[in-house]
């Protein structure tokens, strides 16, 4: 079983995000255990103070060192193990992407630590030999969120964890693409129909075509990702039909538009060298 500490100075605020839902089932399934602390009982002055002002000056305060130092200590009294991480939330941190989730599930003991204000003393980070893991490049304003989001992608990593194990193997990022899209009834909704081989019953073609959507919106959107994916000669024969059909991928629809940033044709092009060495066609345009 996973056991998973969450030290913050807002329990409360873990604790109800992790009673519904799939934490909570996978709670009940005794998959995982989670455990909320609140860092004040950790504090050693009469005031539970666990913040003061920054050396050096500055705006804001900075969480104090030796809260957490107490509380990991408390936690982890024999010390970390092979299999225990100790993880710092804060922007500065690793990107926490989905084969960072992977190695946490494969993990005994998951120790998160909630920041607030203007970070966390350094020397907590350096003490610890944390894992600073950052959930993107963004401030939040506290790292419970951030906790609770590798929580929920570790989480349902492990077996048990999803009504049904294989969901969580064609999810995007798990063989480095992005996802197909993903439909249900009706079959007609406001003029807008469902692909046609959607509803044929022929296994092997809506398996292709899931394959060549996954492959095209990666290509249009996360280029990025297509670069370092794996792909097999099916995948390159799919890019090839997808780069013939859509030479320079096409706008973005208003709502994608709103929601995502294109690939740029340069960002595409570094992307697919490959695919335009395979399919026999001219070498990437330049500017
Ligand atoms: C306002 S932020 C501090 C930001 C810090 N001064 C900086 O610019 O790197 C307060 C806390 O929120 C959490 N946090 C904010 N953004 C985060 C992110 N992208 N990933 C993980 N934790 C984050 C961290 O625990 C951090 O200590």
């Amino acid at each position: 079983m996973l056991a998973v500490d969450v030290v913050t100075i807002f329990p409360e605020m873990v604790r109800a995000a992790v009673s519904d839902g799939i934490v909570q089932r996978a709670i009940e399934k005794e998959l995982v255990r989670v455990d909320v602390h609140d860092l004040r009982d950790y504090s050693n002055d009469r005031h539970r103070s666990v913040d003061d002002a920054p050396f050096g000056g500055g705006p804001g305060m900075v969480m104090k060192a030796e809260p957490f130092l107490r509380a990991v200590e408390a936690l982890l009294p024999a010390g970390r193990g092979p299999r225990d991480a100790v993880v710092l939330l804060s922007p500065r941190g690793r990107v926490f992407r989905q084969n960072v989730a992977e190695e946490f599930a494969g993990l005994d003991r998951l120790v998160l630590l909630c920041g607030r204000y203007e970070g966390i003393d350094e020397r907590v980070r350096t003490a610890l030999d944390a894992d600073e893991v950052s959930v993107g490049d963004f401030v939040l304003t506290g790292g419970e969120v951030a906790a609770l989001c590798v929580i929920e992608a570790t989480l349902r990593l492990l077996p048990g964890a999803l009504g049904d194990n294989d969901s969580a193997l064609q999810d995007s990022f798990v063989d480095g693409l992005l996802d197909f899209p993903h439909f249900t009834r009706p079959a007609l909704l406001r003029g807008m129909a469902v692909p046609d081989v959607l509803l044929s019953g022929d296994h092997g073609r809506v398996r292709r075509w899931r394959r060549k959507a996954s492959l095209a919106a990666t290509r249009q959107r996360r280029p990025d990702l297509l670069a370092q994916a794996q792909l097999g000669p099916e995948d390159q024969a799919l890019l090839c039909e997808i780069k013939a059909e859509q030479p320079s991928a096409p706008a973005l629809s208003h709502t994608q538009l709103t929601t995502q940033r294109p690939a740029t044709r340069a960002s595409r092009d570094a992307a697919e060298p490959h695919a335009a060495a395979f399919c026999g066609a001219p070498g990437p345009q330049r500017r």
